[in-house]
């Protein structure tokens, strides 16, 4: 290295969005590279709302690597950091700061260490996809101050070894994770259908019912439920490829009403997957049931779906709306019916598209 002052410090921060499933990944064929058992399709949230902060810093001085995840300590030493981290440092580019007198060569990086500080601007391991934005974020940052020469897919694949829903978190609009063949992993990575422009009069509302951390993570839940459930295996190689080709159609021909049903029913199976999981796991509560159960009410007197609904390893609910005037009626009513007072813990709605907070705690 050019430079052995001590006193030097890259660094590089990134913002990435979370992302729901509207076809959900739920078990993995290899749990250490975090192959998946089916495709999945995601939307990726607007950055503004719901996103993850990253910081990652290399330096001299650092003596080993280190990550405070909101402002907390924790450890690098599991095999999802350890993966990611060996991962990117293996394709680490030359870095130069003329400024700082600083030249990175690529054996450089072996004897450096990071320093993360990333933050979540939502609640974490709560069922809202903390992990993809979490994972993605970690990635790209690391991939930027590492100067990997990689394309997003590639990219996507190291983070998929992170968390399997941060793969989709790399693009915008709607992503396809392809649960590809090889078995190196190589080709399971994540494609952009659409973007962001794509679909615009999509609104996507998100309830909180509860910003408890859930009491199974979606990795424990999931291992659970490839080890017990029969209906994962039919899920798996039945329903999912169809839904998949269903549902890339009607993203790419703005049907709603297929959009919505596709979205209802994936998310109402994966939740009867993990029913059908023993010891039985239960992510949505009352107040999850009662939303379903208002939005089906509802798209049913209008005649056709106006609201999707899906919801994630966790009780809080994703709602999408076909347009703006749908969103502000849905919000309307969500604020009647489930009204933010003390004793319920529905405390906050999430208005996405341009997005509007909207903190009724
Ligand atoms: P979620 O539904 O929020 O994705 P998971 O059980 O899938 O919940 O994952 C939660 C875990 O993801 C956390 O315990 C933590 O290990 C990891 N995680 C969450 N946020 C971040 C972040 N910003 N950076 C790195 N890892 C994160
Ligand atoms: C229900 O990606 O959080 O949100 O790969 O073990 O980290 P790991 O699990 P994770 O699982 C997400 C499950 C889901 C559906 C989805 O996002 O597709
Ligand atoms: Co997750």
């Amino acid at each position: 290295m050019a430079d052995e002052s001590k006193k030097w410090v890259l660094m590089v921060t990134a913002q990435t969005p979370t992302n729901i499933a509207v076809i959900k990944y739920w078990g993995k064929r290899d749990e250490t590279l975090i192959l998946p058992v089916n495709d999945s399709i995601s939307v990726t949230l607007d950055p503004d709302h719901l996103c993850t902060t990253t910081t990652v810093a290399v330096g001299p001085s650092f003596q080993k690597d280190r990550m405070w995840l909101n402002g907390k300590e924790i450890s690098l030493s599991g095999s999802r950091f350890q993966n990611c981290l060996r991962e990117i440092r293996c394709r680490a580019g030359e870095v130069e700061d003329e400024e700082k007198g600083v030249k990175i060569g690529k054996k450089d990086w072996e004897n450096l260490y990071v320093h993360i500080a990333s933050y979540n601007n939502f609640p974490t391991a709560a069922g809202l996809a903390s992990s993809a934005a979490g994972f993605a974020c970690l990635v790209f940052a690391l991939a930027k101050l590492m100067n990997l020469k990689e394309d997003q897919g590639q990219l996507s694949a190291i983070a998929r070894q992170g968390s399997g829903s941060a793969c989709r978190s790399l693009y915008g609009g709607f992503v396809k994770w392809i649960m590809g063949k090889d078995e190196s992993g190589s080709d399971s990575i994540a494609v952009q259908l659409a973007d962001e422009e794509h679909w615009n009069d999509l609104v996507i509302i998100i309830a909180v019912v509860s910003s408890r951390q859930k009491e199974t993570s979606s990795t424990s839940g999931m291992r659970e439920s490839v080890e017990t459930s029969l209906l994962l295996q039919h899920r798996a190689k039945e329903v999912v490829p169809k839904r998949i080709l269903q549902m890339e159609e009607a993203i790419k021909k703005l049907d709603f009403p297929s959009f919505a049903q596709l979205a209802c029913a994936d998310s109402n199976q994966f939740h009867a997957v993990c029913l059908d999981t023993s010891p039985p796991i239960f992510y949505m509560n009352d107040t999850s049931h009662r939303i379903i159960s208002y939005v089906e009410k509802w798209n049913r007197s209008e005649g056709t779906p106006q609201v999707a609904y899906t919801f994630d390893a966790g009780p809080n609910a994703v709602m999408i709306a076909r347009n703006r005037n749908v969103a502000a009626a849905l919000l309307g009513k969500l604020l009647y019916y489930f009204p933010p007072q003390e004793g319920t813990d529905l405390n906050s709605y999430v208005l996405g598209d341009k997005s509007i907070l909207k903190d009724v705690g």
